[in-house]
């Protein structure tokens, strides 16, 4: 089938990449710069924040994208212009996008990094990304938000019908600006027309590609899994590295996607949310001697809910550039969702918590601090309690599900991870088929077709539908409020449901 039969322009329709007016690092050239990476982090709106990706860089992250700023918001000079942008990323304090960053004796950095935004403008994505080149790596394009806010505003997947804009967008940025260009896309029902499309994306000037293995569709309760046979077909496709989204919810998951895609780097991001350390080199050890009672609790501190939450609050704390509230409760659902699953009084007091702005260090995350304490407190109780090493009638968040679980690997993805560590979070079906309900209470099992494409990947099994998720409660807003967020590839309900929950249970 030749292109004009599948509608879409074929690649010698489009003008030569150019000679760009800067000199600058290019495909290969730029990945051995940025160190080779092959554990890479998301871009993630309110989530891959400052403290966030420093705890990621700790844990074996290598490669770290920022949330998704919008050009066009960003590129505004009008009054409040400035509170504006520092919301999104923030140049005051000289942290973002720092080669070296001072937290207490620690030296952390914030390198490398690469910025990503969203546009239909060349111009203004020119203006926009001309202000944080000096602070970053190269600049993302999003050609992968699905969500209503980039159907009305034109941007993410929504510009996928539209390759001469795409075109356009990075190749002037790939002409003009000083550091390299890459984009991040979903991919298209079809192998060939998905292949076309990477291929006019590099042909446009981008020097690295993410392809995230879902259609523009996956999204909310029709999230299910990537495909990674997708990625693998555009690898082969292209001389510019190829880094591989979708499907890494166990430590051992980035290193099958690596082997079977043949990708140059594996990005999480909901695996990352929920373990924070997911590329820790502490995780080629057997994961299945976490459910004995005389772990090494040395070898698994990587995994431990209330240490990795302190870290997380101690980069905080330690920086100077302010953390938004939302994005601290947002993370503290997210990590502490096993523990909460068993201590569920505590819920409330988490989405009642919030920092302040106005004080720094251990004042701003005090409320925070405290919820971790009383955590830590009787997460050590229940580590005494032998009823808490097996599965329980009542455990739902804290067991892999039994498709997910694959009998030949119980050591690198175990069936039952005690509710003290660290875990993948599976999305519970939308409407559970009567069978499994049945057969498997615990299990958040779902299509079937999950189980054949886990067998065949070796990937795990994300089951189709929203998070509920963590439960960021309205917050004063001792200044004025900051700037509306496009909300990317989570569904926007999720903060709700979990915050009505955490005010059900605390009724
Ligand atoms: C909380 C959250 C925020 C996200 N924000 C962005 C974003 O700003 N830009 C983007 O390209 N993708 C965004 N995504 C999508 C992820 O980068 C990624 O492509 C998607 O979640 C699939 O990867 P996963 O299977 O590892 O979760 C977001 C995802 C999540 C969970």
């Amino acid at each position: 089938m030749n292109s004009a039969s599948q509608e879409y322009p074929p690649l010698s329709s489009f003008p030569e990449t150019g000679t760009p007016v800067h000199e600058k690092l290019t495909g290969y050239d730029l990945y051995r710069k940025l160190g080779s990476p092959k554990r890479i982090v998301a871009p993630m709106v309110e989530h891959s924040e400052l403290p966030w990706r420093i705890l990621s860089r700790r844990h074996g992250a290598e490669l770290v994208y920022s949330p998704m700023i919008n050009a066009k918001i960003y590129a505004q000079n009008n009054r409040g212009a400035k509170r504006v942008r520092e919301a999104f990323f923030n140049k005051q304090f000289s942290e973002e996008g720092a080669a070296e960053i001072k937290i207490g004796d620690t030296s952390d950095t914030d390198r490398p990094l690469i910025v990503q935004f969203c546009a239909n403008d060349p111009d203004l994505l020119l203006k926009a990304a001309k202000t944080v080149e000096d602070r970053c790596d190269a600049i993302d394009l999003n050609l992968g938000c699905p969500q209503q806010i980039a159907r009305r505003g034109f941007f993410g997947a929504f510009l996928q019908e539209d390759w001469d804009l795409i075109f356009r967008l990075i190749n002037r940025l790939h002409l003009e600006l000083r550091v390299p260009v890459t984009a991040k896309f979903r991919v298209f029902e079809s192998v060939e027309k998905t292949v076309a499309y990477a291929r006019m994306i590099e042909r446009a000037g981008a020097q690295m590609v993410t392809v995230h293995g879902r259609t523009r569709e996956m999204k909310g309760h029709k999230t299910g899994l990537a495909d990674w046979d997708m990625i693998k077909a555009v690898k082969e496709a292209l001389s510019v590295p190829v880094f591989a989204n979708g499907n890494v919810m166990y430590p051992q998951d980035w290193r099958d996607a690596l082997e079977y895609t043949g990708a140059d780097g594996v990005m999480s991001a909901e695996g990352n949310l929920y373990i924070p350390s997911i590329f820790s080199d502490a995780f080629s050890t057997d994961l299945s001697q976490l459910s004995r009672e005389d772990v090494d609790r040395e070898a698994f501190k990587p995994l431990e809910i209330t240490r990795i939450a302190n870290e997380y609050l101690d980069i905080v704390a330690g920086l100077e550039t302010p953390t938004s509230s939302a994005a601290i409760k947002g993370h503290m659902f997210k990590i502490t969702r096993p523990a909460l699953a068993v201590h569920t009084d505590l819920r409330p007091v988490l989405g009642e918590a919030r920092s302040r702005e106005d004080v720094q260090g251990e004042e701003r995350i005090a409320a925070y601090r405290s919820f971790v304490r009383e955590l830590e407190r009787r997460l050590e109780e229940d580590r005494k309690k032998p009823e808490y090493y097996a599965p329980s009638q009542n455990s739902r968040y804290y067991i892999t599900p039994k498709h997910i679980a694959d009998p030949d690997d119980r050591t690198t993805r175990p069936e039952f991870i005690p509710h003290w560590y660290l875990q993948p979070y599976f999305r519970p079906p939308l409407n559970p088929p009567k069978e499994e309900k049945k057969n498997d209470a615990e299990s958040s099992a779902t299509a079937g077709d999950a189980v054949s494409v886990h067998k065949a990947t070796s990937a795990p099994a994300p089951a189709p539908e929203p998070a509920p998720e963590p439960a960021p409660a309205p917050e004063p807003a001792p200044e004025p409020a900051p700037p509306k967020r496009p909300a990317d590839e989570t569904p926007a309900a999720e903060s709700e449901q979990e915050a009505k929950r955490a005010r059900t249970d605390s009724t």
